[in-house]
């Protein structure tokens, strides 16, 4: 089907701005289309409470990547709160308007920018917890979730950090399950780990806690990764990992 499409659009279409990932952003939001299945990623870098820089992966069709183009320059320089005003109508009458049946594809970047931006805020304020061997600043991860001697807890609002020794590493049995108990009940929102059995993981993802692969580099270097939107959602967990004792 060939739609009507402004010179606005086609401009944006075919010269699209800030069609890039962003390596250093402050936090990216993603979502999909339930219409056509295409999909966005958009990057924002933040800058107290300005939307500094901005950019957009997309797998879409012309009104969705002459939308998000052309959202990014309406975006740049905003605090977070005017941009969460932003429409999917804003940005079509930025374009100079869009076929009906393409509004949806508007609304992939706006509501991935709405997610990044929700993202970042549920950043600034949440505890974030990781296994470690030592409870020293500059300690490195310790490769067990549930026998782990110690966990630092770093909390994003105040930035800074304490050590809570893991009572559950004496534990003859079931050690991942308690300890993931005394990580819900400390209220935290995201545990890093390099692995975790999968009892200890059911504990946790039933608080609404979320899981992230930890890297080599030292628990707060993975802290700080995290803050970047630069780790992965942990994958390594371990049925049965829990019957050895080891988890
Ligand atoms: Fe999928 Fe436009 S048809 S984004």
């Amino acid at each position: 089907m060939n739609f009507e499409y402004t010179d606005k659009v086609i401009e944006h279409f075919n010269n699209p701005q800030n069609a890039h990932k962003m390596e250093d952003a402050s936090a990216t939001g993603e979502v999909g289309s339930p219409t056509c299945g295409d999909s966005l990623k958009m990057y924002i870098k933040v800058n107290e409470n300005r939307i500094v820089d901005i950019s957009y992966l997309v797998y879409g069709c012309c009104a969705a990547i002459a939308s998000a183009s052309m959202l990014t320059k309406m975006v740049k320089g905003k605090t977070l709160e005017e941009a969460m005003q932003i429409t999917e109508e804003d940005v079509a009458d930025a374009l100079g308007g869009l076929p009906t049946r393409k509004m949806h594809c508007s609304n992939l970047g706006v509501g991935a920018l709405k997610e990044a931006i929700r993202n970042y805020k549920r950043r600034l304020k949440m505890k974030i917890v990781i296994p470690v061997d030592e409870n020293l600043i500059g300690t490195g991860v310790c490769p067990s979730f549930g026998r782990t001697p110690y966990f630092m807890m770093y909390d994003t609002e105040s930035k800074e950090s304490i050590f809570i020794e893991n009572a559950a590493a004496r534990s003859a049995g079931g050690a991942g399950i308690k300890a993931a108990q005394t990580i819900v009940d400390n209220r935290v929102s995201v545990v890093i780990a390099p692995r975790c059995g999968e009892n200890a993981a059911n504990v946790l993802v039933a608080a609404g806690v979320k899981l992230y692969k930890s890297t080599n580099e030292s628990a707060m270097d993975n802290i700080q990764s995290f803050i970047s939107d630069k780790l992965l959602p942990l994958d390594n967990i371990h049925p049965g990992f829990h019957n050895h004792g080891n988890n």
